[in-house]
């Protein structure tokens, strides 16, 4: 990888010697969520798997303040040029926003940096499929400027700032799922994170003789266009409602049994329903961890299955792309699981499911969506990676 974006280097920005000797590889994955959607930024339990998949940026730093980028993805966009003293948002500057907008949060943080650098990028993972192709951006930048810098951020801080740069510079109201499972990821393992106290541990993939398949509705979504704000505030009028009566901070707060109780606080029907997957997407989150670990996956499977239910009838972020190759998913006897992965709206669906014949069941759940839908899905086994690193190798 190093030489390839070497050579990609060396034909944009015309290097030479010093460049070579100097240049630095990045990675940072994609993410795979397995349960626990929606519910980050309503502090509860998610468990998503850092991917082998991701975004690699090979790094020269510079003497000036001047930072240029390339993606080998968006070869139309050229190289995008800007100094450490104007971090401002610009529509035209498109995905460097993300890195730019990282930088700016370092910036506000106190951490500015004196000089620049140059880099190519190149990701794997697909665009707008809800593997958290631009959190990884983000996290390979973050990662990247702390080690130029020598600013020894711990790895909890520096996903925090690309959550917030997400949030401020980019204006989507994320959660931390993503940029944390990113950035902590460990190879054969999930993450069960807390996302209100940022307490996580490891959960080994034990899979068996499965494995988890990600298959994509070809349906691209953007965050910013999604109705995913909408869902959050949504989640804010449900809270304050509950908060008539409990003094908590987040809807996840709340368990499944005191929410029957106490739902009648919700006074908009829609509103009640965003809540009631919350609340009951936290608890199979957890249960979910747990038969993981006992090796349940039957179990672990019929959770991913309700897990869809909810989102597509409560929270209502599926639509006919994402349910139509979960149903036909849900048709095969070796699929022990299905679900929308992510933000939903479009984007992939995480499959478990078992080795036997797998080339001929994929085909048949292909063939099935494309009938119902008229778009050909992807499909790719999943394979699980480590968290943002450098690649010294
Ligand atoms: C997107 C967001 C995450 C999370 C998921 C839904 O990926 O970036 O923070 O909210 O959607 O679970």
């Amino acid at each position: 990888m190093k030489e390839k974006l070497q050579k990609e280097y060396t034909s944009v920005f015309g290097a030479g010697s010093e460049a070579e000797e100097n240049a630095r590889l990045f990675f940072a994955p994609g993410r795979v969520n397995l349960i626990g959607e929606h519910i980050d930024y309503n502090g509860g339990y998610v468990l998503p798997a850092a991917l082998s998949l991701g975004t690699y940026a090979l790094t020269v730093p510079r003497h000036d303040n001047k930072v240029r980028l390339y993606s080998v993805n968006f070869p139309d966009k050229g190289v995008i040029e800007f100094t450490l003293d104007e971090l401002v948002y610009k529509k035209e500057d498109d995905w460097a926003n993300y890195p730019k907008g990282v930088l700016a949060v370092f910036a506000e943080k106190g951490y500015a940096g004196e000089t620049g650098f140059d880099a190519v990028f190149y990701g794997n993972i697909p665009n707008g499929a809800g593997l958290s192709s631009s959190a990884s951006i983000e996290v390979v930048t973050a990662f990247l400027w702390n080690e130029l810098n020598e600013f020894k951020a711990d790895p909890v801080t520096l996903v925090q700032w690309c959550q917030r740069a997400e949030n401020e510079f980019i204006g989507v109201n994320c959660g931390i799922m993503d940029q944390f499972s990113i950035g902590l990821g460990k190879k054969d393992n999930a993450i069960l994170l807390n996302c209100e106290t940022l307490e996580y541990k490891y959960s080994p993939l034990k899979l068996g003789g499965h494995v988890l398949v990600i298959a994509n509705t070809n349906k691209r979504r953007g965050l910013a266009d999604s109705k995913y704000n909408e869902r959050r505030s949504e989640c804010e009028q449900a809270l304050a409602g509950l908060q008539e009566k409990h003094s908590i901070s987040a809807l996840c707060e709340l368990d499944a049994e005191t929410f029957e109780q106490d739902k009648h606080l919700i006074k908009d029907d829609t509103v009640r329903k965003r809540a009631k997957h919350a609340i009951y997407e936290n608890e199979r989150t957890i249960h979910a961890a747990k038969l993981l670990k006992e090796g349940d996956l039957v179990g672990f499977g019929q959770l991913m299955n309700e897990s869809h239910i909810s989102l597509r009838d409560d929270y209502e972020v599926t639509g006919k792309e994402l349910d139509s190759l979960v149903e036909a998913a849900w048709d095969e006897e070796t699929v022990i699981g299905a679900r929308m992965t992510g933000a939903g709206f479009g984007g992939c669906t995480v499959n478990l499911v078992h080795k036997d014949n797998l080339k001929e069941v994929l085909e048949r759940i292909g063939e099935k969506y494309e009938k119902a839908t008229g778009i050909q899905a992807e499909f790719y086994v999943a394979e699980s990676g480590e968290g943002a690193h450098e690649i010294t190798d």
